[in-house]
């Protein structure tokens, strides 16, 4: 490991990162290099895929600091995030010192007092030796500094939400017991939302504020040449484009840039020449996983590989041909969530996504949402069928 330091510049964010395989845009190397320097976390919002976790996990490579994770997921208790009494040890301790334990009770004249005295004796047990630090306080209290990563945090509960604006703001914990612990070491800490909900506005305000996007092509391009897959110059190109095109569907979820990376891996293996229409199809599985997606992903293949074929513009599904009742498919009930020109417009505005554009489980639609009086019906259903979680 190397000795931990931060960056001297933008230039050597970059740098530094990109020789951890990881290829950081001007915007974000900026960013990386700020959050560093000012002492403030960031917040990376952006759809799923994107390089918000990967990001977490680069800085602490080559900054030779350890990465903690705190994973968030719906009614995660504080104490998961925070910190835990150790009850076995604590039992432990009792158990041992029971004579101890006994001799000062001994001589109470009745249970009221023996619960007193007991009680004057809290403070041994509820302190830092029984402490069990989950990620947010190991992060404070490590003698070493290191890269704290709130991962999801909009899958967390609003009431965890408030429990980080303490430790956002001033590096620090209050543990009503004990007092309040502050970090000896500064971490860096990086937050990731998919945006499956609006963070508070106060959580906003102490952080660095990144939106995250699909990359350019040039820049996806590299990222893949950067992994290696085997598959040349040229097709990957192409690939990326077709990719590209993949995500201007209203697909539930989009192909991310591990996907492309799979699909450039597979087509690399099965020693394609030429990308068309047929070996793309036969091996869409890799980079779209919902059937509904697949379907619609074979559809615009044909235009996607060659882009002189005349193919209507919303050739992506619901749009030609009625609500999809009585086809007789299972998928046709998602529809109601993909209104084109709704969620084309969302897409230029973060925090506004809803969670077909993520692929990640969320609130789903009912949410406040403003839904057309005949989209209302199946948007709800398709609410409640994409509460699965991704
Ligand atoms: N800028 C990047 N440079 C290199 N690889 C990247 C980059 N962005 C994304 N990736 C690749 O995409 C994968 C998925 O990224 P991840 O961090 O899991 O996405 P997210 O957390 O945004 O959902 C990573 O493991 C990495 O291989
Ligand atoms: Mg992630």
């Amino acid at each position: 490991m190397t000795t931990p330091h931060g960056f001297d510049d933008v230039a050597d964010a970059r740098t530094r990162l990109e020789g951890a395989g990881y290829l950081p845009d001007d915007r974000l190397a900026t960013t990386v290099f700020l959050t560093t320097r000012l002492e403030k976390p960031l917040l990376l919002e952006g759809p799923a895929g994107v390089g918000k976790t990967q990001l977490a996990a680069s800085l602490a490579e080559v900054t030779g600091r350890r990465l903690l994770r705190l994973q968030c997921y719906e009614g995660q208790d504080e104490s998961k995030a925070l910190y835990e009494w150790d009850y076995g040890k604590q039992l432990l301790y009792t158990q041992i010192l029971r004579e101890k334990i006994g001799q000062v009770v001994a001589d109470a004249k009745d249970l009221t007092e023996s619960v007193d005295r007991i009680a004057a004796q809290d403070s041994v047990f509820f302190s830092e030796r029984f402490l069990a630090p989950r990620p947010l306080l190991e992060a404070i209290t490590s003698e070493q500094p290191v890269v704290l990563l709130i991962d999801e945090v909009d899958r967390a509960d609003e009431a965890l939400e408030a429990v980080l604006l303490e430790l956002l703001s001033e590096f620090q914990i209050s543990i009503p017991e004990v007092g309040t612990v502050r970090a000896e070491q500064l971490p860096y800490v990086l937050l990731t939302s998919n945006n499956t909900r609006d963070l508070s506005a106060a959580l906003k305000r102490r952080c660095l504020h990144l939106f995250l996007d699909y990359p350019t092509a040039e820049r996806e391009l590299e990222i893949v040449r950067s992994k290696d897959t085997g598959l040349s110059e040229a097709l990957a190109r192409r690939l990326v484009e077709i990719v590209r095109g993949l995500r201007e569907l209203e697909l539930r979820k989009a192909p991310s840039i591990s996907e492309t990376i799979d699909w450039a891996r597979t087509l690399a293996v099965l020693g394609v020449g030429e990308l068309d229409g047929e070996v793309l199809g036969q091996t869409l599985n890799v980079v779209v996983k919902y059937e509904r997606d697949l379907l619609r992903a074979a559809q615009a293949l044909p235009r996607l590989v060659d882009p002189n074929a005349t193919v209507p513009d919303h050739l992506d599904g619901h749009h030609g041909h009625g609500h999809g009742h009585g086809h007789g498919h299972r998928h046709d009930h998602d529809d109601g969530a993909h209104d084109g020109v709704a969620t084309r417009a969302s897409k230029d505005e973060p925090g506004r996504h809803d969670e077909s554009y993520y692929g990640a489980a969320g609130r789903g639609a009912g949410s406040g949402r403003v839904v057309s009086a005949d989209k209302g019906q199946r948007s709800f259903a398709a609410g409640q069928a994409r509460r699965r979680p991704v």
